[in-house]
């Protein structure tokens, strides 16, 4: 069942990065939480600039070392997901070091691209042969949204498999990201997720309307259709605050200046200007425009009170290795 590792690559690091992705069709919710599978489809875009990159070096103790932005750590997520990896692989013990170069569990989606570097750094330095699919399944079952950073550009979750999949498509449209707040959230995905499937009223519905929208969604990008997307990923968006809000205790991730934000991008594109907003589960406002807009889309949310800082990205790749990694 398993796959001796221990010999190879003692005192040699592996480095592997990997970038955030955004939902346009958002995820919320699991049917299945042992393997973390979304009751629902998703479907997003990887971004280029925010990245996440990580080494793997053996240990040089009997246990693991985690090192998050230059702190030791010790991260229960990532402990869990290690142990789940051991059952199915020899894994000597690691160190691991990730950093960010944004801010981490803000509603940027960290633990999306810091799961695709782990998994591709662990995948590379140990041997264990995954591919790409296989990757993602393991990212997966970190944390659902990892999946995808596995895949660059336009890139789907959905069932049976499970397993991020490319929509093969060429549209590079930008992303300007107005952050509002970037301290921590107080309420993870994993534990709100939980509650509003136990509590909301609405839950049923939004699982049920969330695998239409998927599906009308992907049409929408394979005909690069951005009015109609715009419409639908915000229906995608509000509807799943909508849930998170209806949610006991009440989930609220916005700020403000996230709604100042998202009133300035609708009276952009009622001017015309080809943007749209969508809000993850966090305070952040990311505005989709085609790339001719992009300039007055962030000089319009700069200008915004409470908006702290704006990002200006692109699409960008999978998680990859970064080949001169060994010191
Ligand atoms: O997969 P998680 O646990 O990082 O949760 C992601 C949840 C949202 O970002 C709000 C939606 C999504 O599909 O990415």
């Amino acid at each position: 069942m398993s796959q001796g590792i221990e010999q190879h690559n003692p005192g040699h690091s592996t480095r592997a990065q990997a970038h955030p992705n955004i939902a346009l069709i958002k995820y919320w919710g699991k049917s299945d939480t042992l393997m973390n599978l979304p009751s629902a489809p998703s479907l997003s875009i990887t971004l280029d600039t925010l990245v996440t990159e990580t080494s793997i070096t053996n240990a040089s103790g009997n246990s693991d070392e985690v090192w998050l932005d230059g702190e030791k750590t010790i991260d229960l997520k990532i402990a869990g997901w290690l142990i789940d990896l051991r059952q199915r692989f020899d894994l000597p013990p690691l160190e691991i070091r990730s950093t960010n170069n944004f801010p981490t569990a803000s509603g940027l989606a960290s633990s999306a691209s810091g799961f695709a570097a782990l998994i591709t750094a662990i995948n590379a330095h140990c041997e264990l042969g995954l591919d790409n699919n296989q990757c993602s399944i393991w990212a997966r079952r970190a944390s659902a949204s990892a999946a995808r950073s596995m895949q660059g550009g336009w890139a789907t979750l959905s069932g049976p498999h499970w397993h991020v999949e490319s929509l093969e498509i060429n549209w590079p449209v930008r992303v300007v990201v107005a952050i509002t707040d970037a301290t921590r959230k107080a309420v993870s995905s994993s534990v709100g997720m939980a509650q509003s499937k136990d509590t909301s009223p609405y839950y049923p519905a939004w699982v049920e309307t969330t695998t239409q929208d998927f599906a009308a969604a992907t049409d929408l990008v394979a005909a690069q259709d951005f009015a109609a997307l715009a419409e639908l990923a915000e229906h995608s968006c509000l509807k799943m605050h909508g849930l998170m809000m209806s949610t006991q205790p009440g989930l609220l991730y916005w700020k403000p200046a996230t709604l100042a934000v998202i009133h300035a991008i609708r009276e952009l594109r009622a001017e015309g200007v080809p943007v749209f907003f969508t809000v993850d589960a966090g305070p952040q406002v990311k505005a989709i425009c085609l790339p001719e807009a992009a300039k007055a889309v962030e000089d319009k949310l700069a200008s915004i009170s409470g908006v702290q800082q704006t990002l200006n990205v692109g699409l960008g790749p999978g998680a990859h290795l970064v080949t001169n990694a060994t010191p």
